[in-house]
């Protein structure tokens, strides 16, 4: 039986541990030949730290020795002992050795430090290096307490579909599903009978059982075909979508501010080497901002308040600021990096930059809508109180120039037994920047998909 790396170097118990002979399974990092003896750390991805392993004259056969380099696939047998390095409290000193690959010398991930653009090439080795392991090990952490967090609120879990025939926000950047040839139109051939697109949103199915079970989430796939460029785009990523039922725009607040504090708590406590990593190596202060994050109120804000702080601000922006625009990311970040120094939530935005589910406010130029903005992010959660108005709901669905007949059921959740209710979205990938402080969104998620790549 093998046991795990992270149980050897953070035992729950060390006297479980010293002394003891067990088997450890993994790859080979590095490989130091002494006069005596050989040193080897293996990693098996457990944790961040490789253990230590010596390999004694004589205590191995010299032909295995031989086959033995750098991404090479052992399990090693041996005694626990405590270490008298500094960088590790254990090591193991080898008393069998089996090799279950050998690694040729062209093996990518060599000692040397490579970029984050050169490891997407090699994405799948890249989950070995030191970086990728921990994103994916605090990736798995905030999906798991996404679910803790809803769950013990009492929200559902609700499975809604990747395959729709809606643009839930009408931004029209859709990925076409179709089993007709290329340049055929005829969608009454198609598989189901009308156009049909990967989903942007989960929100309008999710809509419809919140008005049954009151409160739900949804955790899924979400694919947008814009072309962006940027750091904090992908064109498909994660998105978290709870709603409430019985709930307004202030329920939404409290809960996306608790959300996000939660996530953090969670992270820290659960994985404090990977964090430590991160602050030391990709986000100097990196804990201290999450710490920071944790402990002060988020700031409120409307819109309007906001652009008035904007346009007093005296910063040369690339978009000039007015009323009515949509906010950039270099405004957004101005407002919570600068301005605020912590997360804003900003409400009540235009109705027209806003997307028609959106409930109408009774200045009837604003919607109830609201951003979460974070440092180093900007836009982390987007979400609104929705129009719960059947009347209202079909006005705005005309004037923005969609087809009524389109939202039928969607309109039906009002006819039948309406309620207020309210949700949001999480850019789960941005959730996993703002937390390790990683820079490219490329680089929280395991196979990245962006415009020109959708390699692996
Ligand atoms: O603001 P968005 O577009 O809101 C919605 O989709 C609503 N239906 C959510 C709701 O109310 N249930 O997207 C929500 C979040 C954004 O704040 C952002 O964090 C993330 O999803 N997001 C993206 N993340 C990565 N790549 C993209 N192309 C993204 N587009 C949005
Ligand atoms: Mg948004």
């Amino acid at each position: 039986m093998r046991t795990k790396i992270n149980a050897i170097l953070f035992p729950s118990n060390p006297e479980e541990i010293l002394g003891k002979t067990v088997t450890v399974c993994g790859w080979l990092k590095t490989l130091r030949n002494q006069k005596n003896c050989t040193f080897l750390e293996i990693n098996d991805g457990s944790c961040l730290q490789s253990l230590q392993a010596i390999l004694e004259e004589g205590s191995i056969d010299l032909s295995q020795m031989e086959k033995l380099s750098t991404g090479a696939s052992v399990a090693l047998e041996g005694k626990i002992v405590p270490s008298p390095g500094h960088n590790q409290s254990y090591e193991m000193q080898v008393t069998h050795i089996h090799i279950y690959g050998t690694s040729p010398q062209d093996y990518p991930l060599q000692k040397k430090r490579h970029s984050f653009e050169f490891l997407r090439s090699i994405a799948h080795l890249r989950p070995r290096t030191n970086t990728q392991g921990a994103v994916a090990r605090v990736r798995n952490c905030l999906a798991f307490a996404t679910h803790e967090f809803f769950q013990r609120r009492g929200f559902y879990y609700v499975h809604t579909p990747i395959i729709t025939a809606s643009d839930c926000e009408g931004g029209g950047a859709l990925f076409r599903v179709t089993t007709l040839e290329p340049g055929n139109k005829d969608f009454t051939k198609d598989f189901f009978q009308t156009p049909t697109y990967l989903t942007v949103s989960g929100q309008l199915n999710g809509e419809a059982f919140a008005c049954a079970l009151s409160d739900i989430y949804t955790f899924g796939p979400t694919f947008r075909a814009e072309n962006s460029h940027t750091s904090r785009h992908l064109a498909e990523f994660w998105m978290i979508e709870p709603e409430m039922a019985f709930a307004t725009l202030n329920d939404n607040k409290e809960c996306a501010e608790s959300y996000l504090k939660f996530m953090i708590q969670k992270t820290l406590r659960q994985c404090p080497e990977d964090i430590k990593f991160f602050d030391q190596f990709i986000e100097k202060g990196l804990l201290a901002r999450l710490e920071h994050v944790l402990t002060t109120p988020f700031e409120h804000m409307s819109y309007t308040k906001a652009i008035a702080i904007l346009e007093k601000s005296h910063q040369k922006f690339s978009y000039p600021v007015k009323w009515g625009m949509d906010l950039q990311s270099e405004h957004e970040r101005y407002l919570t990096e600068e301005h605020c120094k912590k997360p804003v939530i900003l409400t009540d935005y235009p109705k027209e930059i806003k997307a028609f589910y959106m409930r109408l406010n009774d200045d009837h130029k604003t919607v109830a809508a609201m951003d979460v903005l974070v440092p180093k992010i900007g836009e982390i959660i987007g979400g609104s109180q929705r129009e719960e108005r059947e009347e209202i709901l079909e006005q705005r669905i005309v004037q923005l120039g969609f087809k009524k007949e389109d939202y039928g059921w969607y309109s039906e959740l009002r006819k039948y037994g309406t309620v207020p209710h309210a949700g949001f979205g999480v850019g789960f990938e941005r959730l996993v920047q703002f937390i390790t402080g990683m820079e490219n969104i490329r680089d929280v998620i395991p196979f990245p998909r962006y415009p020109g790549h959708a390699d692996f």
